[in-house]
């Protein structure tokens, strides 16, 4: 391949696409208004209140919802009314959980579900709770009901399963079943193991014994879809455009003459929560973008361009990259490495506000999970294998208010609202980075050599990954520099040089992943460009190995 020298010395392939592109879109979308220019009021928030009872998958019950255009807020079942009265809720799921009505400690659904006379869907531990509080019996079973069962509806309407076959295949896992319906329920449909598999009063209160929020439910999504509109009587108003609209006006009554600042890092969640911020406060809103060294390949370009030169946003721009390198000397351990840049940013952080004068806000991209999560103290006792958010954080010395415009929000939902304010999609669906960035990709002590070569084998990789139109379907893929050195042949020369490897995992949420089945065409492909583009390495090597054990960063 042809290659050329770019004005800095790197190695870069004449037909590689990623800026290019990039900025071509950057331009075309950044432009784009697709939210009009006065904006109309968002329509009233329908929510519907998912009550956490403890069990491991309850928040995938929210997402489901929201996946019919509902909001759902997933709350614990100690939360006070007023908390839940704030909601406004249309309607409350009660989850699943670990614990078995009987036991002394089992948490109970709180009276208001009961005395609010709005429509209450059980689902498995959920359902127990609805027998139980409401007159019925549940009873231990002989066996654990475990796995796909085959539900069949008995001869009763019931808007739960509207539209739906008599028999379907539903996901059970339970070991208590309910022996005695409450006073006013009847038997909606029974599994071979359970008589009474689904219950309702035909006034709104549903039980279900299987569990319609996993995928193993065929009908899942549209029985949560039944209880949303035909029983609570949602509209399903919340659609990306709905919510930036809301988002935006909470915004601009939070800050009202106010000024906010913002860390931009590249990726979608500070890309969509600045943007967010200055839909609704235009200039009050500065952006900070710390070019910390560790970056990929024109990435800060990429940034200033949209921001700056495409949304006409305050921002500055500092590049700080021989200082994180000069205070990376010597360091190898990855969590120093870690705290070393998160400490870093954030002096620099704090000098560039502190330019600005009177600040009193600071916006960040907190999601919704994060906010889920800081709310159950006992998750954070499993043990601490890496550091996951040290940069871009609050600096704590900072008295400032926080504007998080994506704390209810899940991930993809980002993403939609991202698209729907005309971001550009290849930054929507940019695939996610550490906040140390390179600096944990490079196995050993960070240098400028190996930055300069770890930054023209990952441009290869992302380039190529993108030519095989697979860059959305992979979770992550990048390469590692690793501190191995092999030998190998070049013309009659023996060489020298450093082991690269590639990874490429997909997962859902990055707590678990597999490595992916890259095709190996592609493989050979970026093995070849890397060798022969990139002085100093000689050898790459495909990381097979999944999460759990290993993880997705190399450190
Ligand atoms: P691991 O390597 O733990 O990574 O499987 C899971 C996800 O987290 C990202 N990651 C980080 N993100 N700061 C970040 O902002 C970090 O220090 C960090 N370490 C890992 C990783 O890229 C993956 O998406």
């Amino acid at each position: 391949m042809e290659e050329e020298k770019s004005k800095s010395g790197r190695i870069a392939a004449s037909d590689d696409v990623e800026v290019s592109a990039y900025l071509e879109i950057a331009k075309a979308k950044a432009g784009e208004k697709p939210l009009p220019e006065e904006l109309a009021p968002a329509p009233e928030r329908e929510t519907v209140v998912v009550i956490d009872f403890g069990a491991q998958y309850n928040l995938l019950i929210a997402r489901r919802v929201r996946e019919c255009h509902v909001y759902s807020d997933l709350v614990p079942h100690d939360a006070p009314w007023e908390r839940v009265a704030a909601l406004k809720p249309k309607g409350f799921i009660l989850s699943g959980g670990p614990s078995s009505v009987y036991e002394e400690v089992a948490p109970m659904a709180p009276p208001y579900v009961y005395e609010s006379g709005l429509p209450v869907l059980g689902i498995c531990y959920g359902m127990d709770l609805l027998a139980h509080q409401l007159g019925g019996k549940v009873a231990s079973g002989k066996r654990r009901e475990y796995g796909h069962a085959v539900l069949h509806q008995n001869s009763i309407e019931s808007p739960i399963f509207k539209d739906l076959p008599p028999s379907m295949t539903v996901w059970m896992s339970h070991g208590d079943y309910i022996t005695e319906l409450p006073p006013g329920f009847r038997a909606l449909a029974y599994t071979d193991n359970s008589p009474i598999a689904a219950m309702g009063n035909g006034k709104g209160v549903i039980g279900l014994m299987f569990h319609p929020e996993v995928a193993h439910t065929t009908h899942g999504k549209t029985i949560l879809k039944n209880f949303l509109y035909e029983v609570c009587g949602c509209k399903g108003n919340w659609t990306p455009s709905n919510v930036a609209l809301e988002n935006i006006a909470r915004i601009r009554e939070q800050v009202g003459k106010g000024r906010v600042i913002c860390a931009l890092s590249g990726g979608v969640d500070s890309a969509v929560t600045a943007t967010l911020v200055h839909k609704a406060v235009g200039d009050q809103l500065t952006c900070i973008f710390v070019n910390n060294g560790l970056l990929r390949r024109e990435e800060p370009e990429r940034v200033l361009n949209v921001f700056q030169r495409n949304m006409n946003m305050n921002l500055i721009y500092r590049d700080a990259s021989e200082r994180f390198l000069h205070k990376l000397e010597g360091v190898v351990d990855p969590e120093l490495k870690r705290r070393v840049v998160g400490e870093e940013f954030i002096k620099v952080f704090e000098e560039e506000a502190k330019k600005i004068g009177q600040v009193d806000f600071l916006a960040q991209g907190t999601l919704y999970p994060d906010v889920i999560e800081s709310q159950a103290p006992e998750s954070k006792a499993s043990a601490k294998i890496k550091t996951h958010h040290n940069v871009g954080g609050l600096p704590q010395k900072m008295t400032l208010s926080l504007v998080e415009p994506l704390r209810y929000l899940f991930k993809d939902e980002v993403r939609d609202v991202g698209l729907a304010i005309g971001l550009p999609e290849e930054m929507v669906w940019r695939q996610p980075f550490p906040g140390p960035g390179l600096a944990i990709r490079i196995v050993g002590e960070v240098t400028k050599e190996k930055l300069e070569i770890l930054r023209a084998t990952d441009w290869i990789v992302m380039n190529e990954v993108k030519k095989a139109n697979l860059y959305r379907r992979l979770w992550q893929s990048f390469a590692v520099l690793t501190s191995s050195k092999s030998v190998g042949v070049m013309g009659d020369y023996r060489t020298y040089g450093y082991v690269v490897a590639i990874r490429a995992v997909t997962s859902e949420d990055a707590m678990t992943a597999d490595w992916a089945r890259l095709p190996y065409e592609l493989l050979a492909t970026i093995s070849n460009r890397i060798v022969n583009e990139v002085p100093g390495v000689n050898r790459v090597v495909y990381d097979i190995s999944s999460k759990p054990p290993s993880t997705i960063e190399w450190e």
